[in-house]
Formats: C-alpha cells, sequence, structure tokens
C-alpha cells in the first residue's frame, strides 16, 4: 500500500509523514531529499547519481542528511527540480523504491505523478505565516528571510511546466494551521486503518 502525501514548503510533510510511517508501520520516503541531494552534487547526470535517503541520506556514498537542509541548498533544489529530465530520473527511482512494500511517500508530485494510483492521497497545506514560523524555528533563521524564501519557492514549485505542484485528484486536503502535529498524525494513521 502507498499513501502519497504533498503540498507546499514546510507545511509539515516530513515531521507527519515520518511519525504516520512509524505509527502505521509503513517506511517513509522523503523524496525531497532527493531533490536536494541532487542539487547539492552540482552535477547534470542525475541518472548516475547514487542517492540513498533513509534515516541519513547518501550522495555517492557521502553522508548529506544536514548538507542539504540550507536555505541555498533548497532554492537550488527547486530550481532544477523544473527540470523534465531530473524528474524524469528522480521519479524512477523512486517508483522503483516503492515498487515493493507499504510506503508513506511525501513531495510535490507523488499522488499526481509518481504513485497515481496511491490508495491515499493527503494534499498537506499551512499559512503561509504559519509554514515560515515553522521553518524559521528548525533552522534557526529570521523569519522574515524564511517566509520570502518559501513564497519564491511555491511560486516555482506551483508554476512550473512539469510535474507542478497540485493535490491530486481524490486527495483528502487537510490544512495543518494551528493543527498538532499529533492531531495532523493521528487523522491520517486513521484514515489508513480504515
Ligand atoms: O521540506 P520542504 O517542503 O521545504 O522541501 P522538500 O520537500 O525537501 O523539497 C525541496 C524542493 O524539491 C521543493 O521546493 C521542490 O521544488 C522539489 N521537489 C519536487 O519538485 N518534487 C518532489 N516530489 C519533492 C521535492
Amino acid at each position: 500500500m502507498i499513501v502519497a502525501i504533498d503540498g507546499p514548503a514546510a507545511a509539515g510533510k516530513s515531521t507527519v509523514a515520518r511519525a504516520v510511517a512509524r505509527a502505521i508501520g509503513f517506511t517513509y520516503l522523503d523524496s525531497g531529499a532527493m531533490y536536494r541531494a541532487a542539487a547539492l552534487s552540482g552535477r547534470d547526470d542525475i541518472g548516475a547519481l547514487r542517492i540513498e535517503v533513509g534515516d541519513r541520506v547518501l550522495l555517492d556514498g557521502e553522508d548529506v542528511t544536514e548538507a542539504i537542509r540550507t536555505p541555498e541548498v533548497s532554492a537550488a533544489a527547486s530550481e532544477i527540480a523544473a527540470r523534465p529530465e531530473v524528474r524524469a530520473a528522480l521519479a524512477a527511482k523512486q517508483r522503483e523504491l516503492i515498487s515493493k512494500g507499504d510506503w508513506v511517500a511525501e513531495g510535490r508530485d507523488i499522488g499526481t505523478v509518481v504513485a497515481p494510483d496511491a490508495e491515499l492521497k493527503v494534499f498537506l497545506t499551512a499559512s503561509p505565516e504559519e509554514r515560515a514560523r515553522r521553518r524559521a524555528a528548525e533552522l534557526g533563521l529570521p523569519l522574515e528571510r524564511v517566509l520570502a524564501d518559501i513564497a519564491e519557492r511555491d511560486e516555482r514549485d506551483t508554476t512550473r511546466e512539469h510535474s507542478p505542484l497540485r493535490a491530486a485528484d481524490g486527495a483528502v486536503e487537510i490544512d495543518t494551521t494551528g493543527l498538532s502535529i499529533d492531531d495532523v498524525v493521528e487523522r491520517i494513521a486513521g484514515m489508513v486503518r480504515r
């Protein structure tokens, strides 16, 4: 079974997807970490990169778990994510990974492109201010800067020609503004159990 969780930058997808996976015994896939690692590599031949995502993120064997979380890499990831050949290479890796077993996969295009047959699709949102507050606290960066970075990334991710961010047909939309992580996790885990 596949649970697809998509949504805009810093909507809480990673935290929620990881916790849902733990609650229901599925494996968690952070597709954004792949775009981030690909951006960090600075290389054009994305298909040739060895990217492993799990508790740690490895790029050709090197641990890049922390290095991929900087604002610079966030922006670079969203830039290369607009290139169709990059998307094709990473979507192929993602499909191969989730072809066996039970997964909670999280990103921008899981429900629309990578796993359109996912049994459950969730579109997670929150107000831009709430998302910026969460990400600023997480990274220890000024709120204004994070708000601007997120707005720029959302604009690029939603308006790109290939696999733009949007809610998949049939996706359950959850606005997490003002909800606790536990509330959101319980709601999604409950839908899976039913
Ligand atoms: O955690 P956050 O929401 O800040 O970002 P992320 O999920 O790590 O994704 C980083 C960037 O990769 C996004 O801004 C997208 O441009 C791109 N991405 C994508 O295009 N498709 C995905 N399935 C996942 C990420």
